[in-house]
């Protein structure tokens, strides 16, 4: 089939069952075009809920399914590749935070919403990289275990005055972005801004003038006079600021900020999802209420 028809089917077909489909930002281009909603992991788990349509079909990984599955338990969540995982979220395990937990007794968990349900679970609060800080100060206690990101966890330590315990896990993507890389993207554009994405190492991170969500990018592209940007974040994000922002450039430090398992979901996985309504993800009852639990506390958090 080629490209065009493949499109036109997967829009009759998911006319046909009701569906909703939603791209994370690091999608493929031609995912994120197709999509009736682009966004952050959280942002899209919550479209996933507040939707009237039967069937959400999540072009993102694995986790993010989960939370729209627990955000959404009536509907039927489904992920075309069920191959596309998170390597930070497998980073922690439920077993290995209880021990942690065990050695700090008492100490409130705060986890990143890249993170699978079972995971959360364990936990007594979400986050995610626009709320860390807000969310963290909210607690009333005066240490904090932050997981799974040590970047995010060290980016939240700098903006609270609490203790923080941190889990020891990455994005392989963005700790991959090095200092040399980016220094040599601000030599070639001397006007340009950095932004980058927490998840990027704290001496990345020294080097940004703004520090956001990928949901943020978009809006300091849009608001800032600036003409160029360097993104510190996943490629998939070039799309959506290039259609945006057609008077400004967008320049990716280095060509190792791609995350291969966001790139997995193809045009033909999303056709043969809604042709045969699998892989469906679902999270077991038991595990799902108290995972609701620690994104519903996040969500009553005041935003900024
Ligand atoms: P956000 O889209 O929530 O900023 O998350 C970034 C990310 O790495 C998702 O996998
Ligand atoms: Fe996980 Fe990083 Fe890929 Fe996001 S970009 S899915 S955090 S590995």
């Amino acid at each position: 089939m080629k490209q065009e028809e493949i499109i036109q089917e997967i829009r009759r077909l998911a006319a046909e069952r009701n569906a909703l489909l939603l791209a994370h930002n690091y999608q493929r281009d031609e995912i994120q075009a197709l999509a009736d909603i682009t966004g952050d992991s959280l942002g899209l788990s919550m479209e996933a809920a507040r939707t009237d349509k039967d069937v959400i079909v999540f072009c993102g990984v694995h986790f993010m399914a989960e939370s729209a599955s627990i955000l959404a338990p009536d509907k039927i969540v489904l992920l075309p590749r069920p191959d596309a995982g998170c390597p930070m979220a497998d980073m922690v395990t439920p077993e290995g935070l209880r021990e942690l937990k065990a050695r700090h007794p008492g100490v409130p968990v705060v986890t990143y919403v890249n993170s699978s349900a079972d995971v959360k679970a364990e936990s007594d609060i979400c986050c995610t990289s626009s709320n860390a800080v807000n969310v963290v100060n909210s607690l009333e206690a005066d240490e904090v275990i932050l997981v799974p990101d040590r970047n995010l966890g060290r980016y939240i330590a700098q903006h609270t005055d609490k203790k923080c315990i941190f889990w020891e896990g990455y994005c392989p993507t963005h700790d991959r972005l090095d200092v040399e890389a980016v220094k040599r993207a601000m030599a070639e554009h001397p006007d340009a801004l950095f932004m980058a994405h927490p998840e990027c190492p704290p001496e990345i991170l020294e080097l940004a003038q703004h520090i956001c969500s990928t949901s943020g990018m978009y809006d300091f592209a849009r608001n800032n006079p600036a003409k160029t940007f360097i993104v510190g974040t996943e490629a998939g994000i070039l799309y959506r600021l290039r259609k945006e922002n057609p008077g400004k450039e967008f320049i990716l430090p280095s060509a190792k900020l791609i995350c291969p398992n966001m790139k997995l979901t193809s045009l033909e996985d999303v056709l043969k999802s809604l042709q045969t309504m699998s892989p469906e993800i679902t999270v077991p009852a038991a595990i799902r209420e108290k995972a609701k639990l620690t994104l519903d506390r996040m969500l009553a958090v005041p935003r900024d």
